[in-house]
């Protein structure tokens, strides 16, 4: 783990990317919902061509503020962003079943539309992956309060990087206007932590920077992408 040491002295995020690139090479990906952190860590990597793999879960339920800034990135920087979808038969199972919303009805079934859209996919995504970058930051919720830069992932069984963790919302808003750098425009409107349309509200001043995702709920807001970071680990998430 030595090597993820030295890395972290690097105080400068691009260097730290490329080392990383360098000691694993074709073996990075970086995961984009397209939300600020993730637009921040896409431009360091995509304008300065780094050769960490790129990727998106398109759940079949964003915004379309989302599929806009998407567009306007891969034509900004001329770079191929991976897109990874839901299993069709287990979407068409469940819809048919349970119906278009079934994710309001239980925790059990938001959990359940949460694996199939997204779980699922991710794993398929972080395949041949040994180090995965996040867009996670300390300040987005309590359970990411004791965030590390770099953790092992025992769900997924790999290293994940979170470049971002000591970031504030404000560092990311200045970064994106001082590198113009596209960005979702849901965030001008009260949305901070953008996922899926259905399961994401803008939020009101002196809510929690998470209090939008899953509204209705009162349980950790975590859907299993970043499940050993929720306040019930399944796995625990072994500092570096
Ligand atoms: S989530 O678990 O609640 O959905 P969040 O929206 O906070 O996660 O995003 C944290 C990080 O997870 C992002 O910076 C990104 O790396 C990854 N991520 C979340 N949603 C997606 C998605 N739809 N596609 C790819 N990566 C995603
Ligand atoms: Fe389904 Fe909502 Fe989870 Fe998206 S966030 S996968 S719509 S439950």
């Amino acid at each position: 783990m030595e090597k993820y040491q030295k890395i972290v002295h690097n105080k400068n995020t691009v260097s730290q990317l490329k080392e990383l690139a360098e000691i694993h090479p074709g073996r990075v990906a970086f995961s984009t919902s397209f939300g600020l952190e993730d637009q921040v860590i896409g431009h360091m990597i995509l304008s300065n061509a780094i050769p960490i793999r790129v990727f998106t879960l398109d759940t079949g339920r964003l915004f379309t503020e989302t599929y806009t800034v998407w567009k306007e990135t891969v034509e900004k920087y001329g770079q191929t962003i991976e897109a990874f979808y839901p299993d069709t038969t287990e979407v068409e199972k469940m819809v048919t079943q349970k119906g278009p919303f079934s994710f309001y009805e239980s925790v059990e079934n938001r959990k359940e539309c949460c694996n199939i859209r997204k779980v699922i996919p991710l794993k398929r995504a972080l395949q041949d992956v040994d180090v995965w970058v996040t867009g996670l930051r300390a300040e987005q919720s309590s359970a990411r309060s004791n965030l590390a830069f770099f953790e092992l992932d025992d769900a997924f069984g790999l290293v994940k990087f979170n470049p971002l963790k000591d970031w504030s919302f404000n560092d990311l808003k200045i970064y994106v206007e001082k590198h113009n750098v596209p960005y979702n425009k849901l965030h001008d409107k009260g949305f901070v932590s953008i996922g899926c349309q259905p399961c994401t509200r803008a939020i009101k001043e002196g809510e929690d920077f998470r209090a939008g995702r899953w509204w209705w709920e009162t349980s950790a807001k975590e859907c299993g992408l970043h499940a050993t970071r929720t306040d019930e680990p399944i796995i625990k998430v072994k500092k570096i």
